[in-house]
């Protein structure tokens, strides 16, 4: 049934060490902090943030790469914390990732047919000839030839390359799949071809999206719901639909704005981020963005803003909250 919930985040966060040489105690980057979502089958969330906001390190999280520092993780009805081996081995099967480039995630001395056996060979105990039927389904479903199962992934251009391990993603039927950047190396009309692709395979298999972008336009069209980070915090979230008709949180109305629109009637405001994006290993106090941010005043440079209900989206910033935003904006 579209809709299910497959995957439960609550309270997400990781911390990494730093080492700050030989006499200091090591720094604590907070890379991802408070994340809170659902996934629901046949659906897309879609993450989106600049360089280093703490995207992939929550798609760590969610393949299972990595456990997280606190919060919790639900998955099929399981905790993962408290899964048994057993448990988690099958549902590491049930999450898989595609990566930006494809091309690092396949053996170059891989045959196409033996990469997308593999999976089915480690994991199942399916017979050969089967292994092989599975491959050549799949190749057909992401519009691989039969004649592409002997080829090897130098002999592939980037957008076949990234359907090749979209089907070897897809392999071990998997209830969700974590997208990484997946067309953000491709050219803009590949893109559009792989981002179909997609949207054909979710509406065919009922798979649940985690789909991180650093680039709104990407995510338009194939996102049901929206997680805006900054510095490894959500700062606004709701449906793709809320959020393009009316973005609240100053950062978001910014990525908005350098967002390419078709729609002329839709009269955009343009506003420019100014100031570079600070180190998350020495963030700034209170709301992290308030060194960028035209709407600040003396509480965000103390107070971090909780994530609150603003409308129909939630939304972490104190002029939204106290209702300055269309005064200064
Ligand atoms: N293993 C690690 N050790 C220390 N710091 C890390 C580690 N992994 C990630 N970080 C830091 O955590 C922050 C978030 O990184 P992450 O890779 O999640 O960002 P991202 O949003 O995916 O960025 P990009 O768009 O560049 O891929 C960055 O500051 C990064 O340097
Ligand atoms: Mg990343």
């Amino acid at each position: 049934m579209s809709g299910e919930i497959v995957l439960e985040a609550h309270d997400l966060a990781r911390h990494y060490e730093v080492p700050r040489g030989a006499f200091k105690e090591p720094a604590i980057l907070k890379a991802l902090a408070n994340a809170s979502f659902t996934l629901a089958r046949g659906k897309t969330l879609a993450v989106v943030g600049e360089s280093g906001c703490g995207k992939s390190t929550l798609a760590r999280l969610v393949t299972m790469i990595e456990q997280p520092t606190t919060g919790s993780l639900n998955i099929g009805g399981t905790d993962i914390a408290k899964a048994t081996s057993e448990q988690l081995r099958q549902l590491r099967g049930e999450v898989q990732i595609v990566f930006q480039n494809p091309y690092g995630a396949l053996n170059p001395r891989q045959k196409i047919g033996d990469a997308l056996v593999e999976p089915l060979l480690v994991n199942t105990d399916m017979p050969a000839e089967k292994r092989r039927e599975a491959a050549r389904a799949m190749m057909d479903q992401v519009g691989l030839r039969p004649e592409h199962y002997d080829r090897y992934p130098h002999m592939f251009s980037g957008g076949q390359r990234q359907r090749i391990a979209i089907a070897r993603a897809l392999m071990l039927d998997p209830k969700i799949l974590v997208l990484d950047e997946p067309v953000s190396a491709l050219d803009v009309s590949i893109q559009a071809q792989v981002l179909n692709l997609l949207a054909e395979l979710q509406e065919r298999l009922g798979l649940a999206y985690l789909f991180i972008s650093h680039d709104l336009s990407v995510v338009k069209h194939i996102a049901d719901e929206l997680m805006v980070m900054y510095l490894g915090r959500a700062v606004e979230q709701g449906t793709r639909d809320d959020i393009f008709a009316n973005p609240q949180h100053p950062y978001t109305r910014a990525l908005l704005s350098a967002t390419p629109v078709a729609d002329p009637e839709y009269a955009k405001e343009r506003i420019v981020l100014t100031g570079e994006l600070p180190s998350p290993i020495d963030p700034p106090t209170g709301c992290t963005f308030h060194p960028r941010c035209s709407l600040c005043f003396d509480r965000c440079k103390s107070h971090v803003p909780d994530l609150l209900p603003a409308g129909p989206s939630l939304v972490a910033c104190h002029a939204v909250e106290e209702g300055r935003k269309d005064a200064a904006a």
